[in-house]
């Protein structure tokens, strides 16, 4: 039986649990091996492993699986450069008005705080130093790489429809990885969903918004150790009523 017919019947599955202690499975090295690339081999990845990949991003879990996602491939390396050029040219423009990391400028200040009051996520300082670093050119966009993805959301979906987005992007990045190919979240790609003309020469339109890009390809070199994770305490409510926290 092919692997496509024992999909579509159903499998059952064949995996059991690991013992205690034994060493990672496939899934696992994936998951804890995968890095965000932000440097590229000046090589195209093949259709039929983008095919795959995409294959692995439809395949994702949604709410009531109402799919609400639209993706979009994006291999014009003209077009690459023009949209890093517009998203460039927008960092620069917020610059002018905002700035964390200048000290000594009131009204710069104030504008920031301003704007924060607005878009938390997108004004908190983690982004706005990142998109310091692109208005002055020490930190790319797409990184150089050869495909980039669009993730789309239907907005109309009932439920979570950006957890849904981000499942089938997981799925995408994750399984770019097990084939050896590098992938970075890019979410700098925002300008790009927010600008009419950009918009429309995407064809991005009602019901679909943009929520986030995936860059991929071929990594060059390999992004040195682990980037640290915080330990977060997790409550447990147990079986016997009592409770614990783990770390
Ligand atoms: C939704 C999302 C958006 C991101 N956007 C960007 C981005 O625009 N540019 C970038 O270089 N990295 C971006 N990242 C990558 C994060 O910086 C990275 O995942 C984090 O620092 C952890 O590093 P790791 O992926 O190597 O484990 C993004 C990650 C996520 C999940």
């Amino acid at each position: 039986m092919s692997e496509q017919e024992d999909l579509e019947k159903g499998s059952k599955s064949k995996i059991t649990p690991p013992e205690s202690g034994a060493p990672f499975n496939a899934i696992e090295e994936v998951i804890y091996r995968r890095r965000s690339v932000r440097y590229y081999q000046d090589k195209q990845v093949p259709d039929y492993l983008i095919r795959r990949i995409l294959e692995a991003g439809r395949f994702a879990p949604s709410s009531g699986n109402t799919q609400p996602w639209k993706f979009m491939v994006i291999q014009d390396q003209a077009l690459i450069k023009e949209m890093t050029q517009a998203v460039v040219k927008v960092m620069r423009l917020l610059m002018i008005f905002t700035d964390y990391t200048e000290r000594g400028s009131r009204w710069k200040e104030w504008i920031s705080k301003l704007f924060m009051r607005f878009s938390k996520n997108m004004f908190h300082p983690i982004p706005a130093a990142a998109m310091k670093l692109i208005a002055e050119g020490k930190l790319g966009v797409w990184h150089g790489a050869p495909t980039v993805i669009f993730l789309l959301m239907d907005r109309r979906s009932a439920g979570d429809p950006m957890v849904d987005v981000g499942i089938s992007g997981q799925n995408m990045v994750l399984t770019a990885h097990s084939f050896g190919l590098g992938t970075c979240w890019v979410s700098f790609c925002k300008p790009i969903g927010m600008i009419p003309k950009w918009k429309k020469r995407l064809g991005i339109k009602y019901p679909y918004k943009l929520v986030t890009t995936i860059a991929l390809g071929y990594p060059r070199g390999v992004p040195d150790g682990q980037v640290p994770r915080e330990t977060q305490a997790i409550d447990w409510f147990e079986e016997d009523g009592s409770f614990k926290v783990i770390y």
